[in-house]
């Protein structure tokens, strides 16, 4: 993390630290950081949907004291209507940070390239960085920091989501059991860029041959949708592929007793997640979405605050 958060895997282990501390401040007295940025204006382009991202960051500037422009796909229409280069200059001059939500993660790293401000990965078919700060935060108020005897389980598909919790997992020393149908696992070169930090924090990250083995005596279970924005024509066929790969009571029971249930959202209850499993006493799914505004104040903080203007 430099000018930008594209991906956890550029972040130090320090930098998500510090971000957690920045949040729980926040958290606790946001009042305190109402004028934070203030004057200071954020562009949300968004070329897929949203409900939590795009609520959170708008209003996350305003309490911020700052201002937030939404951008939709029949706005901007990046590479249609002109290039990112282009977007990414023209928007430099009016606003102080950029929240991009796209298909393809290299539009985020040429939006990066080419902004003179900030810019924000609000989701890419590669990772999803606020989501995964947003869960391991919520981990660390269930579960408390001792990171290295936490495992997490996360059941469903290799996706973007997943990606993230990949590298966050490996820099912090959380274990990381992954449980997908054949076809759908994590890349394999991002497993073998993770593979230093995991090495050095002693995190294991294992691709697992069952959910329940995935599952069994696990801290957080954690699932996502079979099928992400934009591969809805696969929805059917993934049906049939994931349908052994549902967290509902049984999974859950197979874990610890004390263990967290999570989930990005938005949920197709009845396939990935039951209802039983994501209403249920063990689900902290609703806290996360909550933590998602307040870890993204303080990314907005830590990120528009270094922005000097020439
Ligand atoms: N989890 C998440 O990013 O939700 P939205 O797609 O609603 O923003
Ligand atoms: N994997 C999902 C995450 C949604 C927040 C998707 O990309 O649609």
């Amino acid at each position: 993390m430099n000018k930008d958060l594209i991906s956890i895997g550029e972040m130090s282990r320090k930098e998500i630290l510090d971000i957690f501390s920045l949040t729980e401040k926040i958290k606790k007295s946001p009042g305190k950081y109402s004028r934070a940025l203030k004057g200071k204006s954020l562009a949300l382009i968004f070329e897929k949907p949203s409900n939590r991202t795009y609520v959170s960051f708008s209003v996350g500037m305003y309490q911020l004291g700052g201002n937030a422009i939404y951008l939709g796909p029949e706005q901007i229409k990046l590479g249609v209507r002109e290039t990112i280069h282009d977007v990414a200059q023209t928007l430099s001059r009016y606003v102080d940070g950029i929240v991009l939500r796209t298909f393809g993660h290299e539009n985020v790293l040429e939006m990066a390239k080419f902004a003179d401000i900030p810019v924000i990965n609000g989701l890419s078919d590669y990772s999803h960085p606020c989501q995964a700060l947003a869960d391991v935060f919520t981990i660390r108020e269930h579960l408390g920091d001792t990171f290295e005897k936490i495992t997490m389980a996360y059941i469903g598909d290799g996706n973007n989501v997943c990606n993230s919790l990949i590298f966050i997992s490996s820099k912090l020393g959380m274990h990381f059991n992954i449980a997908t149908p054949r076809g759908y696992e994590p890349d394999e070169s991002l497993l073998k860029k993770i593979s230093p930090a995991a090495r050095e924090t002693k995190a294991r990250i294992r691709l697992c041959a069952t959910s329940e083995e995935a599952a069994k005596d696990a801290d957080v279970i954690y699932t996502d949708v079979w099928a992400s924005m934009g591969q809805e024509r696969e929805a059917e066929k993934r049906k049939q592929d994931f349908k052994d790969y549902q967290v509902n009571d049984r999974l859950v029971g197979l874990a610890k007793k004390s263990c967290i249930v999570m989930h990005c959202l938005p949920a197709h209850r009845g396939e990935e997640i039951t209802d039983s499993a994501i209403d249920g006493k063990n689900s902290a799914v609703f806290d996360q979405a909550e933590n998602r505004l307040h870890v993204q104040k303080a990314i907005l903080v830590t990120l528009l605050k270094r922005l000097i203007r020439h």
